[in-house]
């Protein structure tokens, strides 16, 4: 929400893709449009499009109309995201949720691999971009 809220501050067109399972796990749509345009899935198809959020058809166009993503959710669901993100060359930031014990940098438990050899995602992290992980 902060990040939407600063975007928009400093003048830039935002959309929201939230997606869940169903419409009751897709949340703050109204606090969200106050900062831009909101568009969502849903796997059963009772709010927004059917399907995950890598299905809706704003990802469909040929030229995305997007110049920057921001994604955060489910391992799984940024991968594709990223994945979509580098196939049209646009740049991409995720907020990885990898399991963490300490919190601080001394368990190890958190690492992801990146281009530069494994990284704490509650040091380095926990936002990285796309391109310098290695996924
Ligand atoms: S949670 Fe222990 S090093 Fe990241």
């Amino acid at each position: 929400m902060q990040l939407g809220r600063n975007l928009k501050v400093n003048s830039n067109d935002v959309t929201f893709l939230i997606g869940g399972k169903s419409k009751k796990d897709v949340l703050l749509t109204a606090l969200f449009s106050e900062f831009g345009e909101v568009l969502s899935t849903t796997e059963d198809g009772s709010m927004g499009e059917k399907g995950f959020v890598t299905d809706h058809s704003v990802f469909r166009s040929d030229n995305l109309p997007f110049d920057r993503i921001y994604s955060c959710g489910p391992d799984a669901m940024m991968k594709a995201v990223g994945r979509i993100a580098k196939q049209n060359e646009i740049d991409c930031e995720v907020s990885l949720e990898n399991m963490m014990a300490c919190g601080f940098g001394a368990c190890l438990c958190c690492i992801t691999e990146t281009v530069e050899g494994n990284k704490r995602v509650c040091k380095e992290g926990p936002v990285f971009n796309v391109n310098y992980l290695k996924w």
